[in-house]
């Protein structure tokens, strides 16, 4: 099946909920890499036999360094898919044209409103009635390539950016393996135009 690398930093709840659809997704995870070693979601990995390696980005001397070293982490894995998984580093031009077509990124916003950090809480203090989740390709601008998939809650009086933070976890959850099983089966391709979402495509990995 398509062989999926998950690049993550932290908790890794993303990374579990990828890991729980894998069977019925019809992809596999070849590794997890994290650029901290502390992250809770290499024991994840580790729980399900799957491989890890740590990057530490801070021993690197340069984004462009670190990156490069990262990329051949990666590739030694050979994968289909890279999939990042609340990855908090921004990534080189150079490494995402590496991975163009077959780089994911999940973001807490409905994209393309709220780029960037702290989203749930500048939610709250622009008054938004609406939140949510988005999954999209990676390209060169930051959380801006072609959105595949959103998940969109309804703000509360009560909401706190915690509380928004575990409403638009659980959404997460639900959406972003489905979309990685998508990219398994075939459907799913970037090109210059957009994404397409296609049942007649060929499988780009892993023919069923
Ligand atoms: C997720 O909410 C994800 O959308 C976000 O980090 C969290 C990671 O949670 N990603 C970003 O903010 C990317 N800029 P997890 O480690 O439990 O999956």
């Amino acid at each position: 099946p398509c062989q999926v690398v998950v690049l993550i930093s932290g908790n890794g709840s993303n990374l579990q909920a990828i890991i729980d659809h894998s069977q019925a997704g019809g992809y596999q995870l070849a590794a997890v890499i994290s650029n901290r070693a502390d992250a809770y979601g290499l024991e994840r990995a580790t729980r399900s036999d799957i491989p890890t390696r740590v990057l530490d980005h801070k021993t690197f001397s340069s984004r462009e360094a670190f990156d490069g070293q990262l990329m051949q982490e990666i590739d030694a894995f050979d994968p289909d898919l890279v999939v990042l998984a609340g990855f908090m580093r921004i990534l080189s031009s150079g490494f995402v044209e590496h991975y163009a077509g077959r780089l994911l990124n999940i973001h807490p916003s409905l994209l393309p409103a709220y780029k960037g950090t702290q989203t749930h809480q500048r939610v709250l203090d622009a008054g938004e009635l609406q939140h949510g989740a988005s999954v999209h390709f990676v390209t060169a601008e930051l959380d801006g390539g072609p959105v595949i998939r959103q998940a969109a809650i309804a703000i509360t009086s009560n909401d706190t950016a915690e509380s928004l933070a575990q409403r638009v976890a659980i959404e997460e959850h639900k959406i972003y393996p489905e979309v990685v099983s998508w990219f398994a089966s075939g459907r799913l391709l970037m090109d210059a135009d957009g994404i397409l979402l296609d049942e007649q495509r060929l499988p780009t990995c892993g023919v069923q």
